[in-house]
């Protein structure tokens, strides 16, 4: 089990995971907090990498997928190292956000839930980000870009590597 993930993430990335899982393994209430330190490091948390936290925690896998699919903050699919988050609420729909991330997806060469062959990004679409009245909005890694347009997002693609 453990060598499969090694091929998938390294084995300095597995060393890392071990070491977190050690650290908490006594206390499963901790679970949570594996999970968020663990995804730090690998980046997503596949269906492999949940039963392997699940068996050195000694806690069945359908608990650690439990609080993994939970929390959108986790997940499970390869992400890059910079997610674009497209909101299509409601008020960014209306105003092209379907376009906008069409537009994104060509630019950056992905389908949906891939990663760029850099592995700098992934695209995911978002339900509204609370900033309805600077739709259309977008979120690439930690940078909020309101009242983009589907011609605007090469500039705001450079913005976010910058
Ligand atoms: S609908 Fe997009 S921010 Fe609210």
């Amino acid at each position: 089990m453990r060598n499969e993930l090694v091929e998938m993430f390294t084995e300095e990335k597995m060393t890392a995971v071990d070491a977190i899982i050690e650290r908490h393994r006594d206390n499963p209430g901790e679970l949570l907090m594996v999970l968020v330190e663990v995804q730090d490091i690998t980046r997503y948390l596949p269906v492999e990498l949940q039963r392997y936290i699940a068996w050195r925690m000694g806690i069945p896998a359908s608990r650690v997928y439990g609080v993994a699919s939970f929390y959108s903050y986790f997940s499970l699919a390869p992400r890059g190292r910079k997610v674009v988050k497209v909101c299509t609420g409601t008020a960014c729909y209306v105003k092209r956000a379907g376009e906008i991330k069409e537009r994104l997806k060509q630019r950056l060469g992905l389908s949906e839930g891939e990663v760029s062959a850099d592995g700098e990004f992934s695209i995911e679409e978002v339900r509204c980000l609370g900033a309805c009245g600077l739709a259309p909005v977008a979120v690439i890694g930690e940078e909020t870009f309101g009242l983009i347009n589907p011609d605007n997002v090469e500039e705001i693609l450079e913005k976010a590597s910058s």
